[in-house]
């Protein structure tokens, strides 16, 4: 069974509640979204291997550790996922990136797929999936379905807050891939709307409706 890896770290525990709150804006929630990224990538890659490789300091010759260099990839699910993209590159600039388009139909709740890009050597990568929202799993779960068609190495979901619903639902059909996430609510409204959440996080990201 994968593991579920809550980030309760201070800083994105404030920033949390900074974009649960209604009154904050496109901009302010844009900004806050990307720093939560760059700060859970942070424990998203603690498992990097590292090298040890010989430099020179002004001082004398020493032994470092190095990143392996891993090839690793992030693929947002449009459109949500894109407030995430920038904030992971942060740290992980020589990233490639794939995008993955969802959306949930609003009457069956299903997702539906509309694009579908993945770096070419994407069989040679470890994957870290975005998106903020972890709501039935319906998303997560067929993005990771159509990601592993292509035989990545490794896959992990990092999203903002889950659903218990939904990280049932991803561990069932996806029993090797690891979530991490900054809160797990309680429950799911009648419209599968996280409860509390933040509401719908792409018309909050980008103002719309
Ligand atoms: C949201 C969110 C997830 C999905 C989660 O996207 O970004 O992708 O819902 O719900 P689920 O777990 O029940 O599938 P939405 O479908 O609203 O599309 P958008 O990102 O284009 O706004
Ligand atoms: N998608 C969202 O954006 N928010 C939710 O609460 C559930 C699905």
């Amino acid at each position: 069974m994968s593991t579920v890896t809550v980030i309760n770290h201070p800083l994105v525990q404030h920033k949390l509640a900074l974009i649960r709150n209604k009154e904050t804006g496109p901009k302010e929630f844009r900004e806050l979204v990307e720093e939560i990224s760059t700060l859970m990538a942070y424990e998203v890659t603690r498992d990097l291997t590292l090298m040890e490789v010989e430099i020179e300091t002004p001082i004398q010759k020493t032994k470092v550790n190095m990143l392996e260099g891993k090839k690793i990839g992030i693929v947002p699910i449009l459109r949500a996922g894109l407030g995430m993209l920038d904030g992971v590159l942060k740290l992980l600039p020589a990233a490639k990136v794939g995008h993955i388009g969802l959306y949930r139909d609003p009457d069956t709740l299903e997702p539906v797929e509309y694009y579908c890009k993945m770096p070419t050597d994407v069989n040679e990568r470890e994957l870290i999936i975005v998106d903020p929202m972890l709501a039935t799993g319906g998303s997560a779960s067929a993005a990771i379905k159509f990601v592993k068609e292509r035989n990545p190495r490794n896959i992990k979901f990092m999203c903002l807050i889950s659903a218990p619903e939904g990280i049932k639902r991803v561990q069932e059909d996806h029993p090797d891939v690891d979530i991490f996430t900054a809160a797990i609510d309680e429950r799911l409204n009648e419209h599968a709307y996280i409860v509390p959440g933040l509401g719908d996080a792409g018309d909050r990201l980008y103002g719309t409706r």
